[in-house]
């Protein structure tokens, strides 16, 4: 195939974790090895939590050292079974962590504008076996709160949001961690915010902290005792110092990211076929987490499946996240979902996510959206 503009020598990937200058971190190393505290809530730990404690104005957080485990000792912790209703549009982790519980997952319809679950659907789902709804903010964009948070009260079940892409963002002046029941959000190395690995837990009922906490360390309540049997969900000291490095740059990242943004969506709205997301309400500050565009095949010329392989021949490595939907995976497919997913359907088969990261340089991320517009046959 002739390629119409040149393509990127070294590959673009859909995101490239942030480093902190190098001789920050060997600084902190410095003190691993004169303490040789590398794990059991070490000093560094305690330090990160208490960053994290002054971040989110709030004692009730937990540290783990993934987010997958975070959300499974949640689910866990407070004891949800039976049946829970969810989104089909997200990482799988989210409903791993259910399976983990044993818990069934009753997946609902999303709404087309944001992605996030549907609040009616929601409601129509809910049955006597029912004990939580658990909600993903998909890409850092906050789900229906008010409505969600209405439906749970009024039928005094759990609301448990998977904030995983939702470090950083906002509703008004407050972190949206503090929605819900409790909020996991995700500090993996291709996040915003990362601490190579690692997840939180934010939540309202103080008494959950000493469960969690048991929960992470195998059940030891102290040296004799095993209170309950818990599994290894402990972050270490090298996690600790990642996010310790790493919070010290989170709004420039965040900064960043907000201006490839905006360039990406200026140059992004005048090609046939590619649609954007709506802009968010001005009391949210967003993450830029993501940058998700629809393909309509139609439209566009080419479907999101060709352009994801076009892109490819020009070294450019986008994402269909979240495609397939979670009922769609060989492991989730026995369970019998009711709801048509109509809106999920589509977009799953749309949807692209393209390269952003802190790094990324303006002039490439212009290039990328070059290569799409040659490469739609509709202009
Ligand atoms: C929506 C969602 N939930 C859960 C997770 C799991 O988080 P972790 O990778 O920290 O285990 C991810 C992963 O990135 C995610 O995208």
């Amino acid at each position: 195939m002739r390629l119409m503009i040149e393509p990127f020598k070294k590959p673009i990937y859909v995101t490239r974790p942030f480093l902190p200058p190098l001789e920050e971190f060997c600084q902190g190393l410095e003190e691993i090895w004169e303490t040789r505290w590398l794990t059991n809530n070490g000093p560094i730990l305690r330090r990160f939590t208490q960053k994290l404690c002054d971040f989110f104005e709030t004692d009730n957080i937990c540290l783990f050292n993934n987010g997958t485990l975070a959300l499974q000792i949640a689910l866990q912790g407070m004891g949800i079974s039976g049946e829970v209703i969810t989104t089909p549009f997200t990482f799988v982790a989210t409903i791993n962590a259910l399976f983990w519980n044993k818990i069934k997952p009753v997946f609902v319809d999303i709404e087309p504008e944001f992605y996030t679950i549907d609040p009616e659907k929601v409601e129509a789902a809910i049955t006597p076996r029912t004990t939580a709804i658990l909600a993903v903010h998909v890409y850092g964009y906050p789900c229906k709160l008010n409505v969600l948070a209405n439906i749970a009260r009024r039928h005094n079940i759990k609301l448990i949001y998977d904030a995983a892409h939702a470090f950083g963002v906002n509703v008004g002046n407050k972190s949206i961690a503090h929605c819900g029941d409790l909020s996991m959000l995700s500090f993996h190395a291709t996040k915003p915010f990362h601490s190579l690995e690692g997840g939180l837990l934010i939540f309202k009922e103080p008494g959950l902290k000493g469960t969690f906490d048991y929960l992470k360390n195998f059940g030891f309540k102290n040296e004799l005792e095993v209170v309950i049997p818990g599994t290894n969900a402990k972050m270490n000291e090298m996690q600790a110092l990642m996010g310790i490095k790493v919070i010290k740059y989170f709004e420039e990242v965040i900064r960043k990211r907000a201006v490839i943004t905006d360039l990406y969506r200026w140059r992004l709205k005048e090609i046939p076929g590619i649609h954007l997301l709506p802009a968010l309400p001005s009391e949210i500050r967003y993450n830029y987490a993501y940058m998700p565009i629809e393909v309509d095949e139609q439209e566009f010329g080419m479907s999101r499946d060709g352009l994801y392989e076009n892109l490819k021949q020009y070294n450019v490595y986008a994402r269909r996240y979240f495609y397939p939907l979670i009922c769609d995976y060989a492991c989730y497919r026995n369970i019998s979902v009711k709801d048509p997913l109509t809106v999920a359907r589509r977009v799953a088969s749309r949807i692209l996510t393209l390269p952003i990261y802190d790094s990324l340089a303006l002039s490439d991320s212009e290039r990328i959206c070059e290569i799409i517009a040659a490469l739609t046959t509709r202009s």
